[in-house]
């Protein structure tokens, strides 16, 4: 394993994430604003990564390359596993009570069902690689600024939502490769991009809102203003590793694995186990450090 930006090789891994009984929607107390832009991201996760999966079997009929073909396997293995875990999760967001959780996930179903029917197969390909591009920047600004965005919140919940992204990390070139194979035009790359980021968007603001709104915040001056700080600090740190995506050289075996990630796999590697439990109160910490340690 390394960080250099060389591809790794990928696993499938059983995770388990001990969501305690008196589990709340705001899941990081400081933070209920960003728990339900997670929250509202979650819920889209059953719908879209199937949609991916769907897509990359198609993708896999039309490759010719043996060593593609299995990264393709495992990309939809670790993809069969997010979504599960979110749909898990996302069982206990609605046994909350909350209205717009089985509203939302009707959107998205009709959303998904829609784009698998009625769009092209290439269309599809560049919605998913446009979805791991950005999935990729994300999972970058998540790392790095971990320590204030899941600073103190429940060890089960930020251990999904950093799971979910260093495994995102660690399949950045599935959908790049496959993309590349079968299309590669630079104008197909971008309008996934724009097209998934403005879809994934619009849906989770949605989403968010409308928790929001059930938990009485919407309308108060104070998360409201939490609300815009929060997205004007995610937008500043993932703008510039956007318009990097934008380049007609993108490559993201160019894009240097973050440290602490490749520490979570090493950890992972060696048997560790607590990385379903993460210790965030000392998430600053350049190594992941399980809550049981
Ligand atoms: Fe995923
Ligand atoms: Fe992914």
């Amino acid at each position: 394993m390394s960080n250099t930006g060389a591809p790794q090789r990928m696993f499938v891994r059983r995770m388990r994430f001990p969501y305690p009984d008196s589990l709340k929607a705001w899941w990081n107390p400081a933070r209920p604003e960003f728990s339900h832009v997670v929250n509202a991201a979650s819920l889209a996760m059953p719908f879209l990564e199937p949609y991916l999966i769907e897509t990359m079997r198609k993708a896999k009929e039309r490759i010719a390359d043996p060593k593609l073909q299995q990264d393709v396997d495992l990309y939809i293995g670790q993809e069969s596993t997010h979504f599960r875990q979110h749909q898990q999760f996302n069982k206990r967001l609605a046994d909350l009570g909350y209205k717009t959780v089985p509203n939302l996930e009707a959107t998205l179903k009709a959303d998904y069902d829609a784009l698998a029917r009625t769009r092209s197969f290439t269309f599809n390909v560049a919605y998913a690689e446009g979805f791991e591009a950005m999935a990729l920047t994300i999972g970058h600004m998540l790392v790095e600024d971990r320590e204030f965005l899941f600073g103190g919140a429940d060890p089960a919940v930020a251990s999904l939502v950093l799971w979910h992204f260093v495994e995102e990390i660690e399949h950045k070139c599935v959908t790049y490769d496959v993309f590349k194979a079968l299309d590669g035009r630079y104008a197909w790359r971008i309008y996934g991009l724009l097209y998934a980021t403005v879809h994934i968007i619009a849906r989770t603001r949605q989403g968010y809102r409308a928790m929001l709104i059930e938990d009485g915040l919407w309308y108060t001056l104070k998360s409201r203003l939490a609300l815009y700080r929060l997205l004007a600090r995610i937008l500043l740190k993932l703008t510039p590793r956007l318009l990097r995506v934008l380049r007609p050289g993108y490559d993201p075996r160019s894009v240097r694995d973050p440290a602490w990630v490749a520490a979570w796999w090493r950890l992972h590697g060696e048997g560790r186990d607590g990385l379903g439990q993460l210790d965030t109160t000392r998430l600053s910490s350049p190594v992941p450090i399980p809550r049981t340690a």
